[in-house]
């Protein structure tokens, strides 16, 4: 089989967005656009894949650059889909075989379309073969004329007449060329028409007065080529994307509750028998194990929690890690880098940041804790909070198994509560407490019997 490359366009500016942000970045649950794209193309695993940016190229290639074998080339200015196409020139010198080309902002393709077209094009002996659906409602789209039931052109929404505009084929803006007469053909395309650009459909002309075979795949599904020109068809391409991710999840045997408002990313898993209440958001590379509830207003991002955890209302954890059988909230503030240990429990209007907190360990109410490692059995007391900035630097805060922090106590970092140690309600502790003692840091409360009746004599 021959070599397959794939060419990414992703030098548009994407108007239609009325945006900063080039088109391609922008995000569909949880994704930018050319994530999906890039993701379709490594699928085929491609001799190479080259992207074209333009607008926005720094913050484009950026995004992407962590990839693997992947390279940019430059469109400046931007003059169109065909002279963007021709801008992969040098890159692909001297190769030959396939070349796949995607838009940076057509997301829901499948791979099993991508690998049909190689195929199909292949068992053709095509020069060009264009992907095409027929839609409902074709408006903006370019078209597909027939003539004698083989593709004779395609014509752009602004340049059709209105007969053509009536032709419900359109073109995908996704295809397979041969190599081979590429980029001399692309050199061929002129600029006259609605929108002075070099369009990459106009090569369908070009290739058929040549006497080249170009072919057409017809798809039966056109939702899967929605191209994403407008904040509307985004919103559009990023339900499609979540409903497919929570029908799937349902069918691994996931509960969720009011699918309509789960918001699950698409590189977020989850075990079986977990319930998932309505208004949930999972995002990034969150792992959420079996049998664990998550109720309403949770937002959960790039963490872990283990099984049999329950996730109380209002909720915000990230980057951090929740044992089995913990219970985390109601409004609760899991900042980066906690690790919350099994049968823990986090309650109500609780902040840990950098924190661990041992098996078994409690903070119910009303705290903060900072840069602490919180061994097992330990009962930190309402209000407690660790005083771990001087308005310099960080400072750790240690409280060993067993030990239990009355409530309202602030632990001044660095120090460490030792193994078994009690701090009495109200301390303010400023200096290490040795394991199995008391420390009792606070004002010594005097009575003054009588002292009513004297002040109202006074008066
Ligand atoms: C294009 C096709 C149209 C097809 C539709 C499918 C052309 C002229 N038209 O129209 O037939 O029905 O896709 O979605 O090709 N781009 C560049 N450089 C440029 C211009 C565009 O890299 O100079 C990139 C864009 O970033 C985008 C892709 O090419 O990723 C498509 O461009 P867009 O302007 O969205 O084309 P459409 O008008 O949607
Ligand atoms: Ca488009």
């Amino acid at each position: 089989m021959s070599a397959t490359h794939v060419v990414v366009l992703a030098a548009g500016k994407g108007t239609r967005m009325k945006s900063r942000l080039p088109k391609v970045l922008h995000q569909a649950a949880g994704l930018p656009l050319i994530e999906y794209v890039l993701r379709n193309a490594d699928s085929l695993a491609p001799a190479s894949i080259v992207v074209i940016v333009g607008h926005g190229a720094e913050e484009v290639e950026r995004t992407v650059l962590a990839r693997p074998g992947l390279s940019f080339a430059r469109q400046e200015p931007q003059l169109g889909t065909g002279h963007a196409l021709l801008q992969a020139e040098s890159a692909l010198r001297g190769r030959s075989g396939t070349v796949v080309l995607l838009s940076g902002d057509v997301p829901l393709l499948r791979a099993e379309t991508l690998r049909r077209l190689i195929e199909h094009h292949t068992a053709r002996g095509a020069a060009a073969t264009v992907v095409t659906a027929v839609m409902d409602d074709p408006t903006g789209y370019g078209r597909i004329v027939r003539e004698g039931g083989g593709i004779a052109a395609i014509v752009e929404h602004r340049d059709a007449s209105s007969d053509q505009r009536a032709i419900k084929e359109i073109n995908s803006g996704i295809y397979a060329f041969d190599l081979a007469p590429l980029f001399d053909a692309l050199r061929e395309i002129g600029s006259s028409n609605a929108q002075g650009e070099y369009y990459l459909p106009d090569l369908v002309r070009i290739y058929r007065s040549r006497g080249l075979v170009v072919e057409t795949m017809v798809l039966d599904d056109p939702v899967e080529i929605s191209g994403v020109n407008s904040r509307k068809e985004l919103a559009d391409v990023a339900a499609t994307l979540r409903q497919a991710k929570n029908e799937a999840l349902m069918a691994s045997g996931v509960t969720l509750v009011d699918p309509a408002s789960a918001f699950i990313g698409p590189d977020v898993t989850v075990g079986a028998d977990t319930i998932i209440h309505p208004g949930v958001h999972l995002e990034g590379r969150t792992e959420i194990g079996e049998n664990v509830v998550i109720h309403s207003g949770v937002r959960i991002v790039d963490s872990r929690i283990e099984s049999g955890a329950v996730i109380n209302n209002f909720c915000v954890i990230t980057e951090s890690r929740v044992g089995a059988g913990a219970r985390i909230g109601p409004f609760a503030h899991i900042r980066p880098a906690s690790d919350i240990g099994p049968e823990a429990h986090v309650g109500n209007f609780v902040e840990l940041k950098k924190t661990s907190l041992g098996r078994g360990s409690k903070a119910n109410h009303l705290a903060y804790l900072g840069d602490a490692t919180i061994g097992e059995k330990v009962n930190v007391g309402a209000g407690t909070i660790t005083c771990n900035y001087d308005g310099v630097a960080k400072h750790p805060t240690i409280i060993e198994d067993g030990a239990f922090i009355g409530s309202d106590s602030q632990l001044v970092a660095p120090v460490r509560i030792g193994r078994g140690a009690y701090v009495a309600a109200g301390s303010t502790i400023t200096e290490d407490v040795p394991p199995e003692s008391l420390a009792i840091a606070r004002g010594k409360q005097v009575n003054k019997p009588g002292w009513v009746a004297r002040k109202k004599q006074k008066a």
